[in-house]
Order: C-alpha cells, then structure tokens, then sequence
C-alpha cells in the first residue's frame, strides 16, 4: 500500500492501491454512494473519492462527514470515467479523523469572499484560491533561492533587533523587555518621567529593523555580492492594500556594482520568477486565473519577457505634468503618489524604473551625483496592474566627507552608525543595491488585489491577530 500525495505522478500508481489523508473539499451523496473530493494541500485539485456508504471497513460516523472533515482513505486508484477529474479512488477502508460541524464550519458555504475569508486566516488555506496562492508563494520563493545561487550571491539574514533606523521616516517599532501594561513598574529616570534605558535590555533603546540595508552594506563590502530575506517592520500607520507593518523583504547588496547593472539584477530577477511559475505552476496558475485573477497567465507571460522602460524621475515628472485629469499637481521635488505611480505604468503599458531623484526627498545613504543638479543614483521600479512600486534601490555614497555631511544636512545621527561610516574608512568601494517587497512581489504573481490576503497573518496597522 502506497501514501499517495496529491501532487505525486498518478500515472505510476494507478491500479494500485494507495492512502490518501486530506480534507473534504466538497461531498455528494447519491444513493448509497458518496462522492468526495479530498485534499491535501499539495496541489490543486485534490482527488475525488468514490465511498460506498455500507464500506465495512470503516471508523468513525462517516454519515457525518461534510465539507472542512479530515479523513484518511484507503483504495484503488483508477482512470475515473466521469468528466472532470482524471482519476478516482476506488475507497476500500475508510477513517475518519475529525469532523467538521457544518453549522459551525466557517468556510462551508460554497464560494466566499476574500474579505470574509480574511477573518478566519487559520483556515482560509483550505480553500482553493489560498491553496493555489501559497504555493506560488512558495515557489517564488524557490526561485529566488535559485536565481541568486545561480549569480554568486551569498544567502544571509542579518540582525532584526537592531539600534539603526535606516530609513527615517518609516517608522519603528521599539523593543523593551517590560511589561508595557505596567507604566508604575517601568524604569525611569530620577525625578523624570522618561524611560531609563540604562536599564532596559539591551541598555539602550533598540527596534525591529525597517531594512536590513546597513548590515548588508557591511557584509558586501567583504563579501561581494550578498542577499536576505529577512522580514522588516513598519510602524506607520498605512491602511492602503499594499502596506503592511511586518513584511518579507528581499535585498541584495553588490560591491563593485553600478546602477544600470543593479537595475538589470532586478529586471532579471523577476522575470526569472515569472518563467519559474511558468514552468513550474501552471494548474494554481489557471486555477486563480479562472476563478480570481482573470488573465493571470498572460500577466505573468508579458511581465517575463516585455521591456522594463527606464526614465529619470526629471522626465517622469514631464510626462505627467501634460497628463490630463489627474487628482494632484505635479511638482518637482516631490514624491510620486499611487495616482502618478499608475499613469506611468499605464503610459508605458509596463514596468518603468524611474532614476536619479531629488536627494532632498530620499534617504541620506543614496550616492549624489556629482553634475550639481541636487539628485541621487537611485531608481524605484513601479509595476503596473496596480502594484506600483515594488523595488527601491541605489548606489550608496561611498565618500566618508559626502556621507557625513549628508547626515548632518538630514539630522542624521552618527552615533549608532560608527559602524557604517567605518566601511567608507577603511577600503571604501562603489557599491549598491535594492529592496524588494515580496508579499508585493506575490501579488503581482497572483493577481490578488490585497496584500492581506498573499501573507498567511499578514500584521497590519490595528491588526494582529495571531
Ligand atoms: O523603498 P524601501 O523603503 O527601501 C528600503 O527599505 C531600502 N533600504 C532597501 C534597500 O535598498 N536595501 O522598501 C523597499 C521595498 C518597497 O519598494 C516595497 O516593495 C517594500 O519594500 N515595502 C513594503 N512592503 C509591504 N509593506 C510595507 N509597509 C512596505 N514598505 C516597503
Ligand atoms: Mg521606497
């Protein structure tokens, strides 16, 4: 007897008899016959089981079973002749392991939607659509793996505790080892109402890091060419559906790299994706295509081969100053809203790196330019179909004297960052590299319009649940 999971060749195991264990996806009785299509969770479409209700071997009260049941299946598997799925299991032994009360099952009406879904993140990977979803997920994340293996990159996950803020404005999350709830046993300082840190864990204030950017910086700068995918936490307080405050953040760093190079590490990278969930997820690919994404697999089929536009952020701001009907004014120096974002995509109808931004409006590691015009060797990568951006990147000012007095310009302390200033010290190099949101990444992939719904618990401002 073989354990069959569902993702396995079929073809080698028919007429054999095999084990199944799964949960019942749908049920239908006829007769004293019970149709039931059973997963795993390992592929798509599960198999359907063929039960006949006077089975002698059997255990547990199998009239009771009902869609959200876990069940173990013993049969033959044979070429099924009904229309719809290939093939069947022919169940000799039946076990039930747990069933499902249909009053109380959330997810036992038919087709629900996302948002519904979304409060019950525990179970909501039994459906379908959230099977189909982590397992690209899963795959892109294979993918990656490979790409930056096959590039020479080093896979490392540096510190997420940290005393770096990284990018200022994004807001962070600090770390104590008291208890909170507790303001009169919290330890402050003499005659103050202030926190003493002294006496906190770390003996100074330290946070979840928004970017593992600066240690990055420090292990390319020794060993080339480097990548996470650490998480990374935000604490602003962004409702939109692409924000959220603990996400997957993929970053690579490069010594010895230049920006139109970087900016070809990150058009490579995903189109490399794209033809991985090709090959590789074709059935989930249909499957939300059909369903949730309608043209998911011309989506993912042009992003892998279509041209990534490349403009400098002084001729995006032209392009849109002629559009017509949009919401805002278009000014120089500021940044680009989700609105302009879209019109860019969409002029273009694809993927455009936008270049060289105001360093006034950017943050204080980015390489200035040296021509005078006040901007900075940094692109975004805004996508279309509403994503917008999905990487941001730069060179890294490499110049000791530059780099402090940035700093100092955008009141930047050099306290915690001695460390990072030490590597334009001693055997400084040009060097760069970019962040990539990978939940966003996902959603481009799926087709799913929420962020919340490509994170198993996604964390989001108001929100944390498990
Ligand atoms: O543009 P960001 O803030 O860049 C950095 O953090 C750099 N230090 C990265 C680097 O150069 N190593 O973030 C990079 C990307 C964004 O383009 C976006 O895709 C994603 O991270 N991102 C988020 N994804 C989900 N929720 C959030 N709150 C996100 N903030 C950024
Ligand atoms: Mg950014």
């Amino acid at each position: 007897m073989k354990l069959l999971y569902l993702s396995q060749n079929y073809e080698k195991l028919l007429d054999s008899s095999v084990t199944v264990n799964g949960w019942i996806q749908t049920v239908r009785a006829q007769k004293d016959l019970s149709f039931i299509k059973l997963n795993d969770g390992s592929n798509t479409d599960g198999v359907q089981l063929i039960v006949d209700l006077n089975l002698e071997e059997k255990s547990g009260n199998i009239e009771e079973l009902n869609i959200g049941s876990s069940i173990r299946a013993t049969g033959l598997l044979v070429k099924s002749p009904a229309q719809g799925q290939p093939y069947e299991i022919q169940v000799k032994k039946l076990e039930v392991l747990g069933l499902a009360p249909i009053t109380d099952y959330p997810l036992s009406k038919g087709k629900l939607p996302l948002d519904y879904l979304r409060n019950y993140a525990h179970l909501r990977t039994r459906t379908q659509t959230f099977g189909s979803v982590f397992r690209i997920k899963s795959a892109i994340s294979h993918a990656t793996h490979e790409f930056f293996k096959s590039k020479g990159y080093l896979h490392v996950n540096p510190n997420i505790v940290t005393i770096n803020e990284c990018e200022g404005g994004a807001g962070v999350f600090q770390i104590t080892e008291h208890d909170m709830s507790d303001h009169g046993k919290l330890p402050s300082l003499k005659d103050s109402t202030k926190h003493d840190w002294s006496r906190d864990h770390f003996s100074k204030p330290a946070y979840l890091t928004v970017s593992s950017q600066l240690q990055l910086e420090a292990l390319s700068c020794a060993l080339g060419s480097v990548y996470t995918t650490n998480k990374s936490f935000r604490s602003e307080h962004s409702t939109t559906n692409k924000h959220l405050s603990e996400f997957e953040h993929l970053e690579i760093e490069d010594a010895f790299i230049t920006l139109d190079e970087l900016m070809r590490v990150g058009e490579e990278y995903i189109k490399y994706v794209g033809k991985y969930l090709l090959d590789n997820c074709a059935d989930d690919i249909n499957n939300l295509g059909k369903f949730v994404s309608k043209g998911l697999h011309e989506r993912i089929g042009k992003i892998s081969t279509c041209e990534f536009k490349r403009i400098k952020y002084s001729e995006a701001i032209e392009i849109l100053k002629k559009a017509n009907g949009l919401s805002q004014p278009v000014v120089y120096g500021e940044d680009l809203c989700s609105e302009f974002e879209n019109y860019l995509t969409e002029y273009f109808s694809g993927p455009v790196f936008v270049s060289h931004w105001p360093i006034a409006i950017k943050s204080f590691y980015m390489k200035q330019c040296t021509d005078g015009s006040g901007e900075c060797e940094n692109f975004d990568l805004l996508m279309p179909w509403k994503v917008g951006e999905l990487i941001g990147g730069s060179m890294r000012e490499d110049n000791l004297d530059a780099m402090l007095n940035v700093m100092k310009q955008k009141g930047v302390s050099p306290e915690p960052l001695e460390f990072y200033l030490d590597l334009r010290r001693f055997g400084t190099v040009p060097h760069g590299g970019f962040g990539l949101g990978l939940d966003r990444l996902c959603m481009m992939f799926t087709g799913m319009e929420s962020i919340k719904d490509v994170v198993a618990f996604p964390v989001f401002y108001r929100n944390c649940c498990y």
